[in-house]
C-alpha cells in the first residue's frame, strides 16, 4: 500500500518534488512513496494527462503530493488532453472537494512582501475554496458556431445546497479551531448561485454553528478587502472560480508565491491531494531555482491531514521557519540558494 504517491508533474514541479522525497526520507522513512508519471509530462509518455492507473492509485494510497502541472508546449493540445484537465480529471475523481489554501505571513519574510510591513506582518488566512464544482465542471458548456456567422461560448456556473452545505461546514469547523471567524463570499448582487450560497451558508450557520462569528461579502470587496486590512480575515470560504482568484492574490500578500501549500480534501478517510499552488513555473523550469518550500509544507499539511503525523508536521514546520530565521532564500525570496540547497536548509534544522 502506497502512502504517498508523488505526481511530479511539469515545468519545476519534478524538482520541487524530489525535495519532499529527500524531506519524506529524513523525517519518516517508514513511508512507502510511489511515483506516477502527471499533467503533460503523462501526455507526452502516455497520451494522456491522468493515466486510469495513476487514479487508481491516487484512490487507493492516503496521500497524494502534486508538484504543478501545465507548459506552453501542450497550449495547442485538445481541452480534454491538456495538462490541467489532467488536474481536474484527478480532483473530480478523488473527490476533494475543500480546499484549504493558508496564506500565512513567515516573520523572517514581512519584507518580502510588496504590500507594507505592518498590512501583512503576522498574517494567518485560511482560503476555503470549493473545488469539484461551479463553473468548472458545470454544463452546459463549450464554443459552438453560430448559423450568422461568429461563435459562441458558454460555460455554466452551477451549485447544489449539498455542495455549499458542505463546503460551508468545512468552513466553520476549521473556524472553530481558529479565531472562529467566517467570511462568506460570493456574488449574490448578480448571480442565482450566489443567492442560494448566502441562504445556504445562512441556514447552517443558524441551524449548527451560531457559536462561530460569520460575515457575508461580496467578491469583489473580498479582493479589494485582501489587499487592504488582511488581517481582518480568518477562514474565507468561497466557490470554485472565486478561489482560484482570490488564493491567488492572498498568496503574493506572504511574498511570494513559492511559499504557499494547499490541501484538496475530500470525504472522511479517503485520500488528500496536496499541491503546492505556485503552478509550472516555465521561466525558470530546469534550472534549479525553484522554491521547494511550498511543496515541502504541502508535505506537512498531508503529514497532518492524511497521514496521522501532526508530531512530524508541526516538526517540519519549525524546521522551515528556523531556516527562513537564519536567511535562506532563493532567488523568489531575494535570495540565492538553489532549490537542493533550500532543502538542505531545512534538513538541517531537521
Ligand atoms: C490552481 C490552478 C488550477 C485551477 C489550474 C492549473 C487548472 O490555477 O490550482 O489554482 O484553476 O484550479
Ligand atoms: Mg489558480
Amino acid at each position: 500500500m502506497t502512502d504517498l504517491l508523488l505526481l511530479p508533474g511539469d515545468g519545476i514541479g519534478p524538482e520541487v518534488t524530489a525535495q519532499v522525497r529527500r524531506v519524506a526520507n529524513r523525517l519518516a522513512n517508514d513511508l512507502t512513496i510511489d511515483e506516477r508519471p502527471f499533467g503533460g509530462t503523462s501526455f507526452d509518455q502516455l497520451g494522456t494527462p491522468l493515466a486510469d492507473e495513476t487514479l487508481t492509485q491516487a484512490k487507493a494510497a492516503k496521500a497524494v503530493l502534486m508538484g504543478a502541472v501545465g507548459g506552453p508546449q501542450w497550449a495547442n493540445a485538445p481541452r480534454d488532453k491538456r495538462p490541467e484537465a489532467g488536474l481536474l480529471g484527478l480532483r473530480a475523481g478523488m473527490g476533494v472537494f475543500a480546499n484549504l489554501r493558508p496564506a500565512i505571513c513567515f516573520q523572517p519574510l514581512a519584507g518580502a512582501s510588496t504590500l507594507k510591513r505592518e498590512v501583512i506582518e503576522g498574517l494567518d488566512l485560511m482560503i476555503v475554496r470549493e473545488l469539484t464544482g461551479g463553473v468548472y465542471f458545470g454544463k452546459p458548456r463549450g464554443i459552438e458556431d453560430l448559423p450568422g456567422g461568429g461563435r459562441r461560448g458558454v460555460d455554466t456556473q452551477v451549485y447544489t445546497t449539498a455542495e455549499i452545505e458542505r463546503i460551508a461546514r468545512v468552513a466553520f469547523e476549521l473556524a472553530r479551531g481558529r479565531k472562529n471567524k467566517v467570511h462568506s463570499a460570493e456574488k449574490s448582487n448578480v448571480m442565482e448561485t450566489g443567492l442560494l450560497w448566502r441562504q445556504v451558508v445562512t441556514d447552517l450557520h443558524s441551524r449548527e454553528y451560531a457559536d462561530v462569528e460569520l460575515e457575508h461579502i461580496l467578491a469583489d470587496n473580498a479582493a479589494m478587502q485582501l489587499v487592504k486590512n488582511p488581517k481582518q480575515f480568518d477562514v474565507m470560504v468561497t466557490d470554485n472560480l472565486f478561489g482560484d482568484i482570490l488564493s491567488d492574490e492572498a498568496a503574493q500578500l506572504t511574498g511570494s508565491l513559492g511559499m504557499l501549500p494547499s490541501a484538496a480534501l475530500g470525504a472522511p478517510g479517503t485520500p488528500g491531494l496536496y499541491e503546492p499552488i505556485h503552478g509550472s513555473a516555465p521561466d525558470i523550469a530546469g534550472q534549479g531555482i525553484a522554491n521547494p518550500l511550498a511543496a515541502i509544507l504541502s508535505f506537512e499539511m498531508a503529514l497532518r491531514w492524511s497521514l496521522g503525523r501532526a508530531d512530524l508536521a508541526d516538526k517540519l514546520y519549525a524546521a522551515v521557519g528556523k531556516a527562513l530565521e537564519k536567511g535562506a532564500r532563493t532567488p523568489d525570496l531575494g535570495g540565492q540558494l538553489t532549490t537542493i540547497e533550500m532543502a538542505d536548509a531545512v534538513l538541517t534544522e531537521l
